[in-house]
């Protein structure tokens, strides 16, 4: 659709209208399928025809499927990338064809932000910070720690962990004393944190678990548990995401905190799309969405709202 014939429409006539590629990182963890399914019951309630992609956390995939919602000639492309680096000539070949780019959650290290239009995320960075705030408070900032990763050269474990290590890094007495990827799913925090726990001669000297997303954490209590150990008593463990599941643990006493990063990116995505087609120029680059974090304290109210819901 041309712009002149966009800005002669309203914004409802104008989505219903609208065809947009999405490309979705994967499907490795609970956060990740509900953020898809989200996207999918977005699009269908505003009438949008929407092309969904998974690139099963590769980013040629990634690209391979921007060359095709290009060829397709959409209307807009919403793009979740895998890592940060690498999307200059996928995003410039966009760009020449005159569709507009929104990326949502993680983000892209380009110099030139023309290339898209904002980006819809969070402050990884702080949900790093959060996460070592509350565990330096429970802890008086003595604590040996275990972290796991998420995906090598994502900006969602590059920004944790770089807020977390500037928190613990106040209190001479915590340290990171190992850090090993898990790729952010529940099967690699299992694995990950069993060889963790069998070469710190069964994990008793270890204060806690810093997982940069729920998924590992899920797993690897699964491992803690399996060593004879108690998750949430003699093991802390922190992470971030506030998915569903992570409740029951929570509530459980399994789980000590959760950083929340809404998974629901759909539909201000496509307001900002809207609005672009509609003709509006002047976007902030990034809109950044805020996370409460949640403990065994305040999680049966936002559970008890969550099943109501
Ligand atoms: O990029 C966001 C992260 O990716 C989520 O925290 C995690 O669950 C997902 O895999």
């Amino acid at each position: 659709m041309g712009l002149a014939l966009a800005s002669l429409l309203g914004a409802s006539q104008l989505a219903s209208a609208l065809t947009v590629g999405f490309s979705q990182v994967g499907s490795e963890s609970g956060w990740r399928t509900t953020f898809s399914e989200s996207v999918k019951a977005e699009a269908e309630k505003r009438g949008i025809d929407l092309k969904f992609s998974d690139a099963q956390q590769k980013q040629e995939n990634q690209i391979k499927a921007i060359r095709s919602f290009i060829a397709q000639s959409v209307d807009a492309i919403v793009v979740a990338p895998v890592v940060e680096t690498g999307w200059r000539p996928v995003l410039m070949e966009a760009r020449r064809a005159r569709i507009p780019v929104v990326i949502v959650d993680r983000n892209v290290a380009v110099t030139d932000d023309r290339l898209y239009i904002t980006r819809i995320a969070p402050d990884f960075v702080d949900e790093g910070r959060k996460a070592a705030q509350w565990l330096m408070e429970a802890t008086d900032g003595r604590c040996d720690i275990v972290e796991l990763q998420g995906t090598v050269g994502s900006s969602a474990a590059i920004g944790r962990m770089e807020g977390f290590n500037e928190v613990i890094g106040k209190h001479p007495e915590a340290s990171i004393v190992r850090s090993q990827t898990a790729e952010f799913t529940r099967a690699k925090g299992k694995e990950v944190m069993e060889s963790i726990l069998k070469a710190e001669g069964g994990g008793k000297a270890l204060c806690a678990l810093w997982a940069h997303n729920d998924e590992m954490a899920l797993g690897a209590i699964q491992a803690i548990k399996e060593a004879g150990l108690k998750p949430g008593e003699d093991i802390l463990v922190v992470s971030v995401d506030a998915v569903d599941d992570i409740f029951t643990a929570l509530l459980d006493g399994e789980v000590n905190a959760s950083v929340e990063m809404s998974p629901h990116l759909g539909g201000p995505a496509f307001d900002v799309i809207e609005a672009y087609l509609g003709g509006k120029r002047d976007f902030e680059k990034w809109m950044v969405m805020d996370g409460r974090v949640f403990t065994q304290e305040n999680a049966k109210a936002e559970y008890e709202k969550r099943q109501a819901n």
